[in-house]
């Protein structure tokens, strides 16, 4: 029979993300619905580690739908990985009763989920990062926000790139994973956008902007992710540079396509969350809230194809390092030939429907 649940705690973890405050409202209100108490944890694992929570209640989640970052407040906590950081926060869930955890962040909190579960403590995971770099599920809480974000940004940029025929380079976050990159340029118009996922061609990107040019195009943008840390503001100097020197071979002044740089940084993280990550983050949570009680653990929740279900955290951590190609020996030894065919005809649909994305956007960045 499943364990008897009267006390769980939630907390948030890792770079914040919009709607994360929407998740932990949605976690309280469905287990209080279900009878259930909730202890919200401060600061993420640090907070569990020092014993610093307070108790939500419906009131106390009024209001908070809509807030921006988390009003848990979130921590990348070292101390967590080590034993004894996880004894001592164990100590404290168990000091308050606390019989499970809803944690939501990125991978590194599911690590500390899974940290937990093997040790006794029921956690489920709930995918909070805006880099949507979590391959099992389509979207995580965060992504659409942060799209939004960039593209009111990038469009005032272009606004003033167009009065003055100026290209800008614009540098995203996102880590590793070159989602908000992709979508971001094509939402933009953007004439080329670089990703890990895909190699870049310079040579063919600046050719493109000086046939662009010579065809009478005024404003360009260029979208590039944050896993090149140089590259944006190497580029912007370049292509400046290059079209300079012709625009003097030619005696042609309007060939020359001045190019600035701008980071968005943190700017990304910000902001109240868009309709679709507040009902993302609430359908999420409280399926969060229904895992656990039904005496589930190690298990996160995702999107597939809009609908709500959920994966193990191992099992989306090989599909991670699987996409990623960061696949090391000995990985996999758990898993049936039939469940490595689906992970691999998961990860071999994911990246055609990447492909197929990148490859639209070169095909109308014209
Ligand atoms: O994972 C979210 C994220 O914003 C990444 O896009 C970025 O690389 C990182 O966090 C930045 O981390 P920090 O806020 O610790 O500088």
């Amino acid at each position: 029979m499943a364990q008897k649940f009267r006390k769980i705690g939630v907390l948030t973890s890792g770079g914040d993300a919009p709607g994360m405050s929407a998740a932990v409202r949605a976690v309280t209100r469905a287990a209080n619905a279900r009878g259930v108490q909730v202890m919200g944890i401060i600061g993420g694992y640090r907070g569990m580690i020092h014993d610093e929570m307070i108790e939500l209640t419906n009131r106390e989640v009024s209001n908070k739908i809509m807030l921006s970052g988390t009003f848990l407040y979130s921590d990348r906590c070292l101390e967590f990985k080590e034993e004894e950081g996880m004894q001592k926060a164990i100590a404290t869930l168990k000091k308050h009763d606390i019989d499970g955890v809803i944690a939501i962040g990125g991978d590194g909190t599911f690590r500390g989920a899974t940290d937990l579960s093997v040790r006794g403590i029921p956690t489920i995971g709930v995918p909070g990062t805006i880099d949507n770099d979590i391959t099992a599920s389509d979207n995580t809480i965060g992504f659409d926000t942060a799209m939004t974000t960039v593209i009111e940004n990038v469009d005032r940029l272009r606004d003033t790139c167009e009065s003055h025929a100026r290209l800008n380079v614009v540098e995203v976050m996102g880590r590793g994973a070159g989602d908000i990159t992709l979508n971001t340029a094509i939402a933009s118009g953007a004439v080329a956008a670089v990703i890990p996922e895909a190699p870049f061609d310079e040579e063919a990107c600046i050719n493109k902007v000086i046939r662009l040019r010579r065809e009478g195009k005024r404003g360009f943008l260029i979208i590039v992710s944050e896993a090149f840390p140089t590259l944006g503001e190497e580029l912007a100097k370049k292509i400046t540079a290059i079209t300079k020197d012709l625009a003097e071979k030619e005696g042609n002044d309007r060939l020359w396509v001045e190019s600035k740089f701008c980071r968005l940084a943190h700017t990304v993280r910000g902001g109240s969350p868009t309709l679709s990550d507040r009902l993302l983050a609430t359908k999420m949570g409280v399926r969060a809230v229904d895992e656990l009680l039904a005496g589930n653990s190690d298990l996160i929740v995702v999107e597939r194809a809009g609908e709500i279900t959920t994966c193990g955290i191992r099992w989306s951590q090989v599909l991670d390092r699987m996409y990623k190609g960061t696949l090391k020996p000995g990985m996999t030894d758990e898993y049936t030939a039939e469940q490595l065919a689906e992970m691999e005809a998961f990860i071999a649909e994911k990246k055609e429907t990447f492909r197929k994305t990148y490859a639209m956007l070169n095909e109308l960045a014209d």
